[in-house]
């Protein structure tokens, strides 16, 4: 299935993936039995080593991209942007739908497994249907998982299609159970129809459907933290995972430690009621701690940015809507994708026809022979996006500044990340 290029492209570590995950379609539930340990044997001994363009200095593998694939939201929350809101970039800035899939499928030939797409609020593009189907495409190509995080607006109305498409986990935000605070929260209407897509997400599991469902709740002093045992009460029979969020400071959301309430106050507030909280196993990878109310059939979560990093296990690389990779959330290097991929087009936007045009040309130069690795192949365009990408994981921090230098340190707004 490779080209005859690309593996020359992955550069040798000694470390090796073992891929375990069985291939049937996502989203859907799977009556596959679990791999057989000579099928285990035989992924262990075919696994190709990860690709030194995503492994960092500190031998940490990057094989989860988030992608924002919109700067707009449709919701204003207090801690994500200014009132005002934020200066949003020129159209011909963003990356279009074919690039977003090209870069995706770049980094999946590089052992990403799993895609998130983040925003502003990434159901507002209008085409993130068939962005997603198109992202689906990549699952034989080794891409696991694909995933959304959403504030859960308008994700009801295309759910169905999404998971369809592949959609393997939703985390959505949701900061109270209060329709009343969640207008002051968010400076919007819409909680009826955030509940309306938990309800379809859970209609849609037992109906079959095999989707990871998540909420984020930022906690925020004198705003939310009465809402913390509502929340944990709604996994008493949903299965949800509820997880609460230490307020991060980001461009333009007027952080101050005292509105921050911390992993250990949270803590203490739910074991007041529920002293039998414990704490369960997670993914290495999480960047929340598991606890569980036993006897609850959802589970609850804790990121604990502020207090308690979890750098040293990170895995995951961004890439903005504007098309630059950020290598990590509380850091503000970034690097031009964009800008790269463009020179091949004069430095415009290249849509499905121009893609189809310079694909033309390299099937013209490599007489009619064309690796499958990326939509454009594979050759001195990849290896130079590679070497940038490569370059920028490596200078990637071991750990992000603590929370006094973090609350100086100019970053892009929250919604021109994604979190
Ligand atoms: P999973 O795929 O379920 O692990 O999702 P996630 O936790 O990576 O993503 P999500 O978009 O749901 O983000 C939840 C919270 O985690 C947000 O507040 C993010 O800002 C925060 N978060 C996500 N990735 C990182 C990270 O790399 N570092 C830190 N410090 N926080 C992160
Ligand atoms: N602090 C912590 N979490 C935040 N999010 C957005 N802004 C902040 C912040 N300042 C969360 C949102 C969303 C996720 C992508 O990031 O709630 O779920
Ligand atoms: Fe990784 Fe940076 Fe997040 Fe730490 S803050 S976990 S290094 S992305």
């Amino acid at each position: 299935m490779r080209g005859k290029v690309a593996p020359t492209c992955r550069n040798l570590t000694t470390s090796r993936r073992i891929a375990t995950a069985t291939l049937d379609a996502p989203g859907l539930a799977s009556d596959v039995p679990p791999p057989s340990i000579s099928h285990r044997k035989d992924a262990i001994k075919h696994a190709k080593p990860f690709s030194a363009f995503l492994t960092d200095s500190f031998d940490r593998q990057h094989d989860y991209l988030r992608i924002s694939i919109t700067e707009r939201c449709n919701l204003r929350c207090l801690y994500c942007m200014p009132e005002e809101g934020v200066p949003l970039s020129p159209p011909a800035h963003l990356l279009t739908t074919p690039e977003i899939f090209y870069l995706a499928s770049l980094f999946v030939s590089q052992g990403v497994t799993k895609i998130r797409l983040t925003g502003g609020e990434p159901t507002v593009r209008h085409d993130i249907v068939p962005l997603m189907q198109s992202i689906g495409t990549l699952r034989p190509k080794g891409l696991h998982e694909l995933a959304l995080t959403t504030n859960g607006i308008s994700l009801h109305r295309k759910l169905d299609s999404m998971v369809e498409a592949g959609l393997t986990g939703v985390n959505l935000s949701l900061d109270t159970l209060d329709p009343f605070q969640f207008q002051i929260m968010t400076r919007r209407n819409g909680f009826d129809a955030v509940m309306r897509s938990i309800d379809r997400i859970l209609e849609m599991k037992t109906l079959g459907a095999d989707i990871k469902l998540k909420v984020n709740c930022v906690v925020m002093r004198g705003m939310n933290e009465r809402e913390i045992i509502p929340f944990v009460e709604m996994g008493r029979d949903k299965d949800i995972e509820v997880r609460f969020i230490e307020y991060m400071p980001f461009g333009g959301n007027k952080w101050t430690q005292g509105k921050m309430i911390s992993f250990q106050e949270m803590l203490d507030i739910i074991r007041s009621k529920y002293p039998e909280l414990r704490s369960v196993r997670g993914h290495r990878n999480d960047t929340s701690k598991t606890y569980e109310v036993p006897g609850f059939v959802g589970k609850v979560g804790f990121i604990t940015s502020m207090t308690n990093d979890f750098c040293g296990t990170c895995n995951r690389l961004r890439i903005t809507g504007d098309g630059n990779l950020k290598v990590c959330l509380h850091g503000n290097a970034e690097v031009s994708l964009r800008d790269l991929l463009r020179k091949d087009n004069n430095g415009d936007p290249i849509d499905q026809a121009a893609f189809e045009r310079i694909k033309q040309i390299e099937m013209d130069r490599r007489e009619g022979r064309l690796s499958d690795e990326t939509i454009l192949g594979w050759g001195q365009r990849e290896q130079e996006l590679l070497q940038v990408i490569g370059a920028a994981v490596k200078r990637k921090a071991e750990k992000h500044a603590d929370m006094g230098d973090l609350e100086k340190l100019e970053n892009r707004p929250m919604i021109l990340i994604g979190g």
